[in-house]
């Protein structure tokens, strides 16, 4: 199954490549619309995505931390079969799935499954975290836990494959230093081994999009990173 070609040949593939204009400047209706950021920004990307680069035939996508399932309902509409949900919550899972059975997306498959020891047997060429890794942060032991979720995550996309965290607790540099101080880890470990540092650079920086779900909400960045 082919990996997902980054850069996109054509720029529109994903509106967040374009500049993001600061919440002063953009207008108050957007602004003030309910989940904004899943419905407006994220549909936007979504629908450039399906139409553009034909992800239905190469891509299957997996949700960490689906909660009641919203995101992939949006990427069923859009045209995506091959998707996965996990979530370490019985009840999110049985939520999701009643809301899909209710909404026609029966085909949506959703386990329960805890992402720091996974026991999904599959990669994903696409792979999203909306709020999850921020969840996972505020364990007393967030920290270990969150070296234990790029590790986990690792296995989980596909080489090739694209990995998008949106997080409301971290702006984009100090994500981008967290994979790379993970990269550092894994090449640390590998260098006994006599690996380079790009045989062990696991997540690279790809783009990031910062939006604003209401007024008075604090700002969400989602970012994006390819996986070598
Ligand atoms: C902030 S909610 C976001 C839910 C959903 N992504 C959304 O945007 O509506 C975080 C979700 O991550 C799930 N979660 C937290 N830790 C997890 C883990 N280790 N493995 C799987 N799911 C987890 C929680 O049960 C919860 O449903």
């Amino acid at each position: 199954m082919a990996g997902i070609r980054w850069p996109p040949e054509d720029p529109e593939i994903f509106p967040f490549d374009k500049d993001v204009p600061d919440s002063n400047d953009m207008g108050p209706p957007m602004l003030g619309m309910p989940n904004y950021h899943q419905d407006g920004s994220y549909a936007e990307y979504l629908a450039n995505f399906q139409e553009r680069s034909h992800a239905d035939d190469c891509c299957g996508v997996l949700d960490i931390g689906t909660g009641s399932g919203r995101l992939l309902q949006q990427l069923a509409k859009q045209g995506f079969s091959d998707l996965t949900g996990i979530d370490h919550s019985e009840g999110a899972i049985e939520v999701a799935r009643n809301l899909a059975i209710r909404d026609g997306f029966e085909h949506i498959n959703f386990l329960v499954d805890d992402v720091l020891e996974s026991k999904l047997e599959r990669r994903f060429e696409l792979v999203m975290d909306e709020g999850t890794l921020d969840t996972i942060g505020l364990h007393p032991d967030g920290p270990v836990k969150r070296m234990m979720y790029w590790q986990s995550v690792a296995g989980l996309v596909s080489p090739g494959g694209i990995l998008v965290i949106a997080s409301c607790s971290r702006t984009k540099d100090e994500l981008v230093q967290e994979v790379e101080s993970f990269n550092q880890r894994k090449l640390g470990a590998m260098s006994s081994e006599g690996a380079q540092a790009s045989d062990a650079a696991v997540f690279k920086y790809i783009d990031h999009v910062q939006t604003y779900p209401s007024v008075d909400s604090s700002c969400i960045t989602t970012v994006a990173f390819s996986h070598s």
